[in-house]
């Protein structure tokens, strides 16, 4: 069935993917990316998929109303999938205020075009909301966030991310608008932007330089692979029942400490180097400022609702990831630009 879908964000790690999966599964689906292209947001992650007829890209602010409903009066869009965001928890730490703004300004500038849009057809119509596990809070050693855990954030990132999940559901009860929201775990793979622990680490390890671990290593992260995410959230879109929140997630849970010298293992072989040169990289710095302890995701509703299964092992995975890393030097050192470096700076070497 022919659609116009609207994607926020695609010109990012998760939207990326997400991007080309629905520009090549659904060559009848017109897919219109909006992206405001901050230090995140790259259009060589699209390179390979941006030639289709079915992509279409446009540069703008999920912030500005004006802008956001004339896109909706131009495509009369059928869809939604709303991945647009400010993602890095340290940045959050550093400069709440942006979260505030793009976090849950920007989620109710969007809700509320589509509301206005759709409120006299809403048949057929979708907004569907990404989000995060970290809006759970924090776990002890044991158990999993189930979709009926209590919102317990405590980042201002995962406090903007829980607040757009509020308002998702607030439109869903007052007015009605046909949403869909997912919270997924930590997600690593190709394009991921190298601010965050796997991708940061790839590159200090190649280029000799120390790799950061906060506090003692112990926090623990539940790790999928970004393609994982990307189906789960296609199968979301599609097949997930009006109103209902799914967890997607790895069962996959590794210590910070542990996952850093599995990689290590990984890069020592990919770099042809004695095994156990990496690991003398580890470097502990300074704890995260409220670093939440462990993540852990029950997908149980997922898996048994819609059929959705992880499809790549952490191993394999992991292996995939350095391999793309080390392909695609000119992708890293375009991203590695100067805002990169003041922020490396800010947050590693001022620590
Ligand atoms: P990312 O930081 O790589 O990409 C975010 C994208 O949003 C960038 O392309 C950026 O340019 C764009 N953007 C930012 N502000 C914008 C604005 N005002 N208007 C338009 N575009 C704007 O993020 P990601 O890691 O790909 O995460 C995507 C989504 O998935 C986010 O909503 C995040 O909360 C959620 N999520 C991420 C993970 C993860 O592990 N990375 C896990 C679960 C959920
Ligand atoms: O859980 C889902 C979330 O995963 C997403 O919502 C976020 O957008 C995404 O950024 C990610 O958040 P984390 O804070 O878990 O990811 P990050 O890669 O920043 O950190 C992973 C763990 O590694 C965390 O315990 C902090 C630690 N860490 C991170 C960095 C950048 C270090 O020890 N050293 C580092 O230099």
């Amino acid at each position: 069935m022919k659609k116009t879908i609207l994607i926020t964000g695609g010109a990012g790690f998760i939207g990326s993917h997400v991007i080309r999966r629905f520009v090549t599964r659904y060559p009848e689906y017109s897919i219109v990316n909006l992206d405001l292209l901050t230090y995140a947001g790259n259009l060589e992650n699209l390179k390979d998929v941006d030639h289709l007829p079915n992509y279409h890209f446009v540069k703008g602010d999920i912030r500005d109303a004006a802008f956001v409903e004339s896109l909706f009066e131009t495509y009369q869009f059928d869809g939604v999938l709303h991945l647009a965001a400010e993602s890095h928890v340290d940045r959050s730490i550093t400069n709440p205020l942006e979260f505030i703004q793009t976090n849950i300004l920007g989620t109710a500038v969007l809700l509320n075009s589509a509301r206005k849009f759709w409120k006299d057809s809403p048949e057929g119509k979708r907004f569907y909301h990404i989000s995060t596990d970290e809006v759970y809070g924090s776990l002890g050693e044991e158990g999993y966030f189930t979709e009926e855990t209590a919102y317990d954030p405590r980042s201002p990132y995962s406090a903007s991310k829980a607040s757009s999940d509020h308002l998702v559901r607030a439109y869903f009860h007052t007015y009605h608008l046909p949403v869909v929201l997912s919270n997924c775990s930590n997600n690593y793979g190709p394009n991921h932007f190298p601010e965050k622990l796997i991708p940061l680490s790839i590159n200090n390890i190649k280029n000799n330089k120390p790799i950061p671990i906060y506090g003692k290593g112990e926090n623990v992260r539940d790790w999928l692979y970004v393609e994982d995410h990307a189906s789960a959230i296609d199968l979301i879109f599609h097949q997930g029942k009006e109103g209902e929140t799914y967890n997607i997630g790895g069962n996959n849970e590794w210590t910070n400490i542990a996952l850093i010298k599995k990689l290590c293992e990984v890069m020592d072989t990919a770099l042809g180097r004695p095994a156990g040169t990496s690991e003398q990289l580890i470097t502990y710095v300074k704890d995260r400022a409220g670093h939440d302890l462990r993540y852990a995701i029950d997908s149980s509703k997922l898996q048994r609702e819609l059929g959705w299964t992880p499809s790549v092992q952490f191993e394999q995975g992991i292996v995939k990831t350095v391999d793309w890393y080390l392909k695609n030097e000119d992708w890293l050192n375009n991203v590695l630009s100067g805002e990169y470096e003041k922020y490396y700076s800010d947050q590693y070497e001022k620590r």
